[in-house]
């Protein structure tokens, strides 16, 4: 089951309704989705919803349950939808920080989970999200999850949930990384003498530009960062800084280890 029978949506905020515009926009019937969402706006014509568990149907049986609401109120929202729990059905949660144990503790031992770790890029279909699965999901449940994430871009899977730390280092926190390189080179820009405007513009630019441009090749990222460097030109000239022993790389490793601590010490 590749593409599920019957999608449940808990949560169509931000994440929750950009993942059901991809998966209508990839052929997923929208009569197969329910969404459960006390503040849903208007839904896309077909699809059903309610503003509480009690408003799906009951012949309505899902067989993946997408949880998509905040984290601090998961278990508030979550602990009613162990009724739904079967083996038919496997539950999806996208909430930042939240394990598997916690979803096992609320929803029973016998409910098969999946948690994953999206970045905020999935809003336009350019999203990294990584998962992880419980004993309990069977091989048709993982392609279904991984079909329903690859709806906002590129999924990949991880087989030890502790990696999920670093996952959210790199990938989840990751896109603030690149918002603030472009801060950092506009402000370098007014430094080295261009007005503000023009600063961020090219600052900004270059990032998406180059951000594309690594998208569409198929080249490392290393060889295109040697493709515009020349010997004894500009860009080797700020290269030697920033890949000198205590340059970016080593900041870099020090802000994601720190980010990763941060997942471990928030996960409890
Ligand atoms: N945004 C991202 O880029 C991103 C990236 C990675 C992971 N995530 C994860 O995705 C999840 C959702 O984040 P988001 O940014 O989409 O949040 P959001 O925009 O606040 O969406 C959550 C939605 O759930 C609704 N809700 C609250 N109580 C509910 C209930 N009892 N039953 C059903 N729905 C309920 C909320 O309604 P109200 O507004 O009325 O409370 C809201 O519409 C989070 O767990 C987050 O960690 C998000």
């Amino acid at each position: 089951m590749a593409n599920p029978d019957s999608i449940l949506l808990v949560g169509c905020g931000k994440m929750g309704s950009a993942l059901m515009a991809g998966w209508i926009d990839r052929g997923t019937s929208p009569e197969s989705i329910f969404v459960v969402d006390p503040a849903a706006a208007a839904l896309p014509v077909g699809v059903s919803g309610g503003g509480s568990i009690d408003d799906i149907p009951q012949n309505f049986l899902p067989s993946v349950v997408v949880l998509a609401v905040k984290p601090q109120v998961m278990d508030a929202v979550v602990a009613p939808y162990v009724k739904l729990v079967a083996p038919e059905t496997v539950f999806l949660s996208i909430a930042a920080g939240r394990n598997v144990a916690s979803f096992e503790a609320l929803l029973g031992a016998d409910a098969g989970i999946v948690r994953a770790m999206p970045n905020t890029p999935a809003a336009v279909g350019r999203g990294i999200t990584v998962l992880f699965a419980n004993t309990l999901v069977s091989a048709a449940q993982r392609l279904s999850c991984e079909t329903l994430l690859s709806a906002v871009g590129k999924v990949a899977w991880i087989d030890e949930e502790a990696h999920m730390d670093a996952v959210t280092g790199v990938s989840g926190s990751g896109p603030a990384y690149v918002f603030h390189l472009v801060e950092a080179m506009a402000q370098a820009g007014i430094a080295a003498g261009l007005p503000s405007d023009l600063a961020m513009t090219l600052a900004r630019e270059t990032v998406a530009g180059s951000g594309e441009l690594l998208a569409q090749s198929d080249e490392s990222a290393a060889t295109l960062r040697e493709n515009v460097t020349s010997p004894g030109g500009t860009t080797a000239a700020a290269l030697d800084i920033l890949m000198a022993d205590d340059g970016l790389a080593k900041l870099m490793t020090a802000a994601i280890l720190r980010a990763t601590e941060r997942s471990r010490e928030l996960a409890g």
